[in-house]
C-alpha cells in the first residue's frame, strides 16, 4: 500500500536533499526514523497524504497540537482572514487579549498570563519566573519528565540505569552542560510522594520551583496520583517554592486542564500545543500574586520577558478558534476514543502474545516493548530490544496506513471517530501479524 521506504521514493529523493543541508537530514530529532522519514505534503482532517500519495490516518497530529486534525475549515478561515491583514506586529492586537481571556475562563487558577511561541520558550520562562519570585537557584523535576528544550528542564530526561543511581541523580541530558545547571536541578522519583518529601525537604529553602507534569509523556502518560500531585502542592507551599505545572500536553484533558481534574492552584502553568490550534506557541500563567514578577508599570520588573513572534496574531487567532471548539462533549468523546484503543490494543497483546503494552490517559497513548508495570521512569525504561518492538509495530502501521509516532506515542482528535479506532486495531493485529 505505501512506497515508503522503497528506494526511488519522492522522499527518498527529499531526505538525500535534506542530508546536505542539515545535520543527519532533519530539522528535528523527535520524528526522525531509520532510513529516512515520510515526508508530508498536506494534511486533511485526520489523514496526512505524503508525498509519494500515500494517505494515512495521523495519530501523531504534530505531538497532539492539531487537536482539530489538519486545516480545519474554522481554523483556516480566522488564519486567513489574519494573514490578510497582517501577520506580526509590535503593537499589541485586539486578538491576543481575546485568546488570553479565553485561557482565562477555562482555567480560572490563571488570572494573568504571558506568551510565548513555545512549549520549551514557556518552560523557561517559568522556570525563571519561579527564581523570580522567590530568589532561589534551584528546581525541582521529576525522573524522566519531558518538559522541552531547556538544560534546566532535560536533566534526567534519558538517565539510564548506568547513570540514574539508588535516589534520582542529577543527569545531564546532551554534552556540555554546565555542572551549574546540574547542581540546580534536583530530580525526585515520580509518584512516590515519602522519597519526594524526604528530597524536597532536604533542599528546603534552595528550592524555586517544583515543576510537575501529571500525564509525563516519557514515562507513558500514566497519570500521576492524587495523592502525589497534592503532597507537591503542599511542599511547594510548606518551603515557600513555586509549584509549576506544565500542562503543554495535559490540558487537553479536561476543559480546565489537569488543574480541574487534580484541584490544584500552581503558581505558575505552563501552556503550549493545542492552546495555538496547529501554530507556533507557549504561554505561562497564573495567579497575579505569582505572575506580577513580569509587571513593568513601576519600573524594571523582577522578571522582563519579550520574543519578536510573541502573540503574534496568527497563532492568537487560531487558538482562539481550536480552544473554542474544544467544548466539554468533544473532550469527553475523544478521552472515549483514547479509552477504546487502549482496551482494545491491550486485548491484541494479549491475544497475540506480542510482548508489549499500552498505556496512557484521557485521548493520549504509548506504546511500550515491555509488560512491566510502569509505575515510574525507571519501570517505564526501555532497553534497545524493547524499543525495537514497538519501532517494527510502528514502521509495520505506516506501510498500511496508520502513523504513530516511532517510539509509540499517539493521540486521538475531535476528526477522529470509533470507526477510525476500529480500523486502527484491526490494522495493529495485522501488523503484529506481518512481523
Ligand atoms: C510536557 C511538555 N512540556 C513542554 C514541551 C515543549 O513544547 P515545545 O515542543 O512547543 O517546545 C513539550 C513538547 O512536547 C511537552 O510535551
Amino acid at each position: 500500500m505505501s512506497e515508503w521506504p522503497s528506494p526511488n521514493t519522492r522522499a527518498q529523493e527529499l531526505y538525500r536533499r535534506a542530508e546536505k543541508v542539515m545535520p543527519g537530514g532533519v530539522t528535528r530529532i523527535v520524528p526522525w526514523q531509520p532510513p529516512y522519514p515520510p515526508y508530508a505534503e498536506k494534511g486533511e482532517g485526520g489523514y496526512i497524504i505524503d508525498v509519494d500519495g500515500t494517505r494515512r490516518l495521523d495519530l501523531v497530529n504534530n505531538f497532539s497540537s492539531m487537536i482539530h486534525g489538519h486545516a480545519h475549515p474554522r481554523i483556516v478561515q480566522a488564519v486567513q482572514e489574519q494573514v490578510a491583514m497582517g501577520t506580526a506586529f509590535s503593537m499589541p492586537t485586539a486578538a491576543e487579549i481575546d485568546l488570553a481571556e479565553t485561557i482565562a475562563q477555562r482555567t480560572p487558577n490563571i488570572e494573568w498570563l504571558r506568551f510565548s511561541n513555545s512549549g520549551s520558550e514557556a518552560v523557561m520562562c517559568a522556570i525563571k519566573a519561579a527564581r523570580a519570585l522567590t530568589g532561589r537557584p534551584k528546581i525541582v523535576k521529576i525522573e524522566g519528565a519531558y518538559h522541552g528544550s531547556y538544560d534546566f528542564a532535560e536533566i534526567s530526561l534519558d538517565s539510564s540505569p548506568s547513570n540514574w543511581g539508588l535516589e534520582p541523580q542529577s543527569v545531564a541530558y546532551s554534552a556540555g552542560v554546565p555542572d551549574g545547571v546540574r547542581e540546580n536541578v534536583v530530580v525526585v522519583p515520580f509518584n512516590d510522594p515519602a522519597a519526594a518529601a524526604r528530597i524536597i525537604r532536604a533542599e528546603g529553602e534552595n528550592v524555586a520551583g517544583i515543576l510537575i507534569d501529571v500525564t509525563p509523556s516519557y514515562l507513558g502518560y500514566v497519570s500521576m496520583t492524587g495523592e502525589f500531585a497534592r503532597t507537591m502542592q503542599d511542599l511547594a507551599r510548606e518551603i515557600g517554592a513555586a509549584l509549576i505545572l506544565d500542562e503543554v500536553i495535559s490540558y487537553r484533558m479536561d476543559q480546565g486542564g489537569a488543574q480541574h481534574l487534580y484541584d490544584l492552584k500552581p503558581d505558575f502553568t505552563v501552556l503550549g500545543k493545542i492552546i495555538g490550534g496547529g501554530f507556533p506557541i507557549g504561554a505561562v500563567g497564573g495567579p497575579r500574586s505569582a505572575m506580577s514578577v513580569f509587571d513593568h508599570r513601576n519600573g524594571k520588573p523582577l522578571l522582563p520577558w519579550s520574543g519578536t513572534f510573541t502573540a503574534n496574531p496568527i497563532s492568537m487567532v487560531a487558538g482562539k478558534v481550536s480552544l473554542d471548539l474544544l467544548t466539554p462533549e468533544s473532550i469527553e468523546r475523544i478521552n472515549g476514543l483514547g479509552h477504546a484503543f487502549r482496551d482494545g490494543l491491550s486485548r491484541i497483546f494479549e491475544e497475540t502474545g506480542y510482548d508489549a503494552q499500552v498505556t496512557g490517559v484521557a485521548s493520549s497513548f504509548k506504546i511500550s516493548g515491555h509488560r512491566r508495570p510502569i509505575r515510574d521512569y525507571r519501570t517505564s525504561y526501555s532497553t534497545p530490544a524493547e524499543h525495537g518492538r514497538v519501532a517494527r509495530l510502528q514502521e509495520e502501521l505506516l506501510k498500511l496506513g496508520y502513523y504513530i509516532a516511532y517510539r509509540g506515542h499517539g493521540f486521538f482528535t475531535t476528526v477522529n471517530t470509533p470507526d477510525e479506532v476500529d480500523s486502527l486495531l484491526e490494522a495493529c493485529r495485522t501488523a503484529i501479524s506481518h512481523i
